[in-house]
């Protein structure tokens, strides 16, 4: 066995911090230890030692996700697959584990032909066990290889046997029942199980819970598109895509001067149930994909030319979520080394106490940790710098640290005239602590943080630095669209610039910890957050997913959540929960008090919610929101008022609503005091939860056939970050100035209106290009928040209708289309204009727009451009019907990303340098390298103009 073994950067930089360090300043280093793994997709044995060869496996950088990767192609040589299902089988109820063997006989069965329901062959029963078994043809083309058995759809769960070897099984048998009964089996026979001489024998062990059982549908062939798998096990929950195991190894040097230090990795997100190696010792192990954990590396460290590996498995084999997840090292990992005696991890605590104009109170907890084996004596200074570098307060004491041991100091700092952190203005301070032992430093660590106070009571509502502040809210995943989960800093960055030029000022982090990088941009962008801790807790959702791990991880995880973020001044509100299975029982009550007890204990200072879902009486709600500071109502605007008369004490948010109820969800907000703000369901587009915001026919003409969705069509944003009608709508509703926005509802393939199902928002655009339809009446809708609004159509005068909260804000016209100018124009009661919005009719589409979100990025190998490419005219109005495959080239230090059109059906490739615009418009990631310089990208189309961008990288600093 061989190890690859390549040089990496940070060890130059150890070089250079271990030359500073014998100087006796900058003791601590953290490098970015995202370059230069090595990926592994698959189990593989032995891949945690350190002489494996790793040299055939792919490279790449982190953040990575390989989930959002394009699978391989269907029916290679290597995966030929089966189909098993159709024909006649044998059939026995009970259950006896002497039934998978080949040789039994079962002659007496029951011959049954499938695929079939239980109740189809008069063996319907609930809760019971039954046993399939039949002979399989295998072509002798298959013999020796793996083969894909395609085993279809089991109502509810199964084992399958082939030749007495479990193949596979989905769902779970009691008594830990669950149904996985949607789920396409499609299962990888390892080769020489199956013999090709006609006497190989498949047995499927199947129980069935409530209603109906049986092999009730076969299986198809394959479909796969770009990362996208129909049968994937994780269905539309996961839009299709596709996890399972896969290894990352890294080799690195530590320099010989290094030696005697402490060195740790912090990993920001692992999705899911990580094991840690280094140099063959298994290190750690952290099953929740989503909570930041350390590893100490310092036991088994080398220094000096003698090579480290670590190595890392990640497994998110089955369904393990009921979004799309991603899969891998989704998040920066980082090399911390410190003196021994040192801060200890995440062990600052900045709080403001006391704020006002005039002053305010910055209290510093600082734990100091000695892992030698005497006490010390260190002096800590706490520094605080204002936004422009000016040191604006200091404190220094003296501190003995015990053998082995830590001990916190406090300091209070007065800061004169301080500017208060807020949405408007989120200015921030930043925090140095020094640890002095003598004239060394021992250890330095910055951060930064914000001067502001919060409260929350049923009288005021939320305030933020004594004003009172309604939560225009919006929960979102954690997947960057295109790049799927990988938390590049810039697109965290990004999306917080997006929702908050959308007119949100706070976010939900559903159903989970986010990102540093993010909760970074909500602080310097000012966003408030809630930042919530799980989705379930030990009763889990899916059979996968973290409930399997809750009882002995909670602790950890949720402490490593609040640690980790308890500096930022964007999160404003804890969550210990969403849609808590067991949220009315005794069991979930108590769960509740001991969960919101232990984050006060670690955070005093931000009140804890959790959210609920719907129930037809609030009333058993009661008991688990008697250890909430907030109560979080999903979908329940309707018992805000009610609830406050039972219980005025209450302070209530809402902390899921529907797009569509966004007029009663938010004016209940705003018109309640004690009810804090509304988070939308969803601000932002996701991978998976496919299509819980379709829009379908009324009735679907003949031979209709609707294309799966991968994306969930749910968010005010799409998923490549352009605003929906809902996200004008919402702003108008909360009432952020004065704005108009006008749509055309599109007409279904029946030509009549579309049905909106659960999470959607009607099909309306923001077009008046309706080739086709001339003569023939579009629904306009106009919102705005004027008084009224006036529609023009090619100048003529449409008439002018009311838009007050009556109204709903809300405008509706019968136009008669005609090529043009549709204008809405928001005015005064007495007419004068205010606003206009206006949908102009394209022409031919001629050529490709690029637009760049900025020219300029870092030469760091992370910092990314976003790339909006349109279909124009020659005019330069998009083409909002334009459908286009654009075709990619990039040139210069930097590489393509991920492209992306929102369109919520599409099942294309996320990597590949090609894209379907979809309405006139697709977007690509450009990522910049390590060299500064000059990338150009350039589009093409049949039949279009072509075009091309420049971006700047600038040396990284
Ligand atoms: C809610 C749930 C969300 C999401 C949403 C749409 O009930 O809390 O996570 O699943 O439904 O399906």
């Amino acid at each position: 066995m061989q190890t690859a073994f390549y040089v990496i950067a940070a060890a130059l930089l150890f070089a250079a911090a271990s030359a500073t360090a014998t100087a006796g300043a900058a003791p601590r280093v953290e490098a970015n230890f995202d370059e230069g793994w090595r990926f592994h997709l698959g189990d593989a044995a032995d891949a945690w030692q350190t002489l494996y060869d790793d040299r055939t496996w792919r490279r790449v950088n982190l953040p990575h996700d390989y989930s959002i990767e394009d699978l391989p192609p269907v029916g290679g040589p290597a995966e030929p697959s089966l189909t098993v299902v159709p024909g006649v089988w044998r059939f026995h109820r009970g259950d006896d584990p002497a039934w998978k063997n080949p040789a039994l006989n079962d002659a007496d069965w029951k011959e049954v032909h499938l695929p079939a329901h239980w109740s189809d062959h008069g063996d319907q029963a609930t809760h019971s066990f039954a046993w399939y078994r039949r002979h399989i043809q295998v072509p002798r083309a298959m013999v020796g290889k793996p083969v894909l058995l395609l085993v279809g759809k089991i109502d509810d769960a199964d084992e399958t046997y082939v030749n007495g070897v479990r193949v596979g099984g989905l769902g779970s048998f009691p008594p830990a029942y669950s149904s996985a009964w949607e789920v396409p089996r499609r299962y990888l026979v390892p080769a020489n199980i199956l013999r090709g001489d006609g006497r190989d024998v498949i047995a499927i062990r199947v129980y069935n819970g409530d209603g109906e059982g049986g092999i009730y549908e076969a299986a198809h062939p394959p479909i796969r598109s770009g990362p996208f798998d129909l049968d994937a096990e994780g269905g539309t929950a996961q839009g299709y895509t596709v996890g399972g195991i896969a290894w990352y190894r890294k080799s690195f040097t530590l320099p010989a001067s290094l030696r005697g230090r402490v060195v740790e990795l912090a990993f920001d997100g692992v999705y899911m149930d990580a094991r840690i190696w280094l140099n063959g010792q298994p290190i750690a192990r952290h099953p929740y994909g989503y909570s930041p954990f350390r590893v100490n590396l310092t036991p088994y460290l080398h220094f000096g030319r003698e090579r480290n590996v670590v190595a890392v498995r990640v497994d998110t084999s089955g369904r393990t979520s009921r979004w799309y997840s991603g899969s891998g090292i989704y998040r920066h990992v980082k090399l911390i080394v410190t003196d021994r005696v040192h801060v200890a991890p995440d062990g600052i605590f900045v709080t403001t106490p006391e704020v006002n104009r005039n002053a305010a109170t910055v209290h510093v907890r600082a734990r100091i940790r000695n892992t030698m084996p005497a006490a010390c004596n260190v002096t800590i200074h706490a520094q605080i710098r204002s936004g422009d570098g000016a040191t604006v307060g200091e404190a220094v004491r003296g501190v003995q640290i015990p053998a082995d041991g830590e001990q916190e100091t406090e300091e209070r700092i007065i800061l004169r005239h301080p500017h208060l952190w807020s949405p408007a203005h989120p200015a921030l301070y930043s925090l140095t602590v020094r640890v002095k032992e003598g004239d060394t430093t021992r250890d330095e660590v910055s951060l930064h943080f914000g001067v502001r106070s919060i409260h929350v009571d049923a009288v005021h509502g939320f305030v933020l630095n004594g004003e009172p502040l309604k939560l225009r809210g919006g929960c979102i995943h954690h997947d960057n669209g295109c790049l799927g989960s990988c938390a590049y800093d810039r697109a965290e960055e990004r999306r917080i610039q997006l929702l908050k030029a959308a007119g949100f000022n706070a976010i939900r982090t559903s159903h989970n910890p986010p990102s540093q990088a993010f909760l970074d941009a909500c602080d310097r962008e000012g966003m408030l957050v809630m930042d919530e801790a799980f989705d379930c807790w030990a009763h889990g959702k899916n059979p996968q997913d973290y409930g399997r791990f809750f009882n002995e991880w909670w602790k950890q995880d949720l402490s490593a959540m609040i640690l980790r973020d308890r500096n930022h001044p964007s999160v404003v509100l804890w969550s210990i929960g969403n849609e808590i299975p067991e949220q009315s029982s005794a069991e979930g009550a108590e769960r509740a008090g001991t969960l919101a007890a232990f984050v006060r204990a670690l955070d005093p200072t931000r009140p804890v919610t959790q959210a609920a879902y719907p129930v037809d009486d609030t009333s058993k709600l009661d008991a688990l929101f008697q250890h909430l500071d907030v109560c979080g109502y999903n979908y329940m605007p309707g018992f805000y008022v009610r609830d406050h008369e039972r219980a005025p004490q209450r302070i209530i948010v809402g902390t899921e609503s529907f797009p569509q109820a966004c007029f009663e969800a938010v004016t209940q907000a705003q018109d309640h005091p004690w009810v804090i703000g509304d988070f939308v369901w969803t601000a932002m587009d996701y991978l998976g939860e496919a299509g819980i915001g379709k829009v379908v026919p009324q009735n679907p003409p003949n031979g209709w056939v609707e294309k799966p969705y991968t994306v969930s069509n749910c968010g005010d944003l799409d998923l490549c970050g352009f605003r929906r009608p809902a996200s004008y709508y919402r702003e108008i509703v909360w009432g952020l100035g004065h704005k108009v926005a006008c749509f055309v509802e599109a007409p279904g393939p029946d030509g009549k209106p579309q049905k909106v199902q659960g999470w959607g928002w009607p099909d309306e655009r923001p077009s008046w290009t309706w080739p086709g339809m001339e003569g023939n009446s579009l629904t306009v809708h106009v919102y705005s928040s004027c008084p009224r609004v006036r529609l023009l159509l090619n100048g003529r005068d449409l008439g002018s209708k009311p838009t007050t909260r009556k109204e709903r804000f809300t405008a509706e016209w019968q136009v008669p289309y005609e090529p043009g100018r549709l204008t809405a124009v928001g005015t005064t009661e007495e007419g004068q204009e205010l606003c206009r919005w206006e949908l102009r009719t394209a022409g031919k589409p001629s050529r490709i727009r690029l637009i760049a979100d900025r020219s300029h990025i870092r030469a760091d190998g992370q910092d990314l451009a976003y790339v909006t490419v349109e279909v124009t005219d020659d005019g330069g109005e998009v083409d909002p019907n334009a459908r286009h495959l654009i075709h990619f080239t990039v040139a210069g230090p930097g590489a393509i990303a991920g492209v992306g059109n929102a369109d919520p059906q599409s099942m294309e490739s996320f990597q590949q340098h090609k894209r379907r615009v979809f309405r006139g418009r697709c977007l690509v990631v450009v990522r910049a390298g390590t060299r500064p310089g000059q990338i150009i990208l350039r589009a093409s189309a049949a039949g279009l103009k072509g075009a091309e961008i420049l971006i700047h990288t600038d040396a990284a600093r």
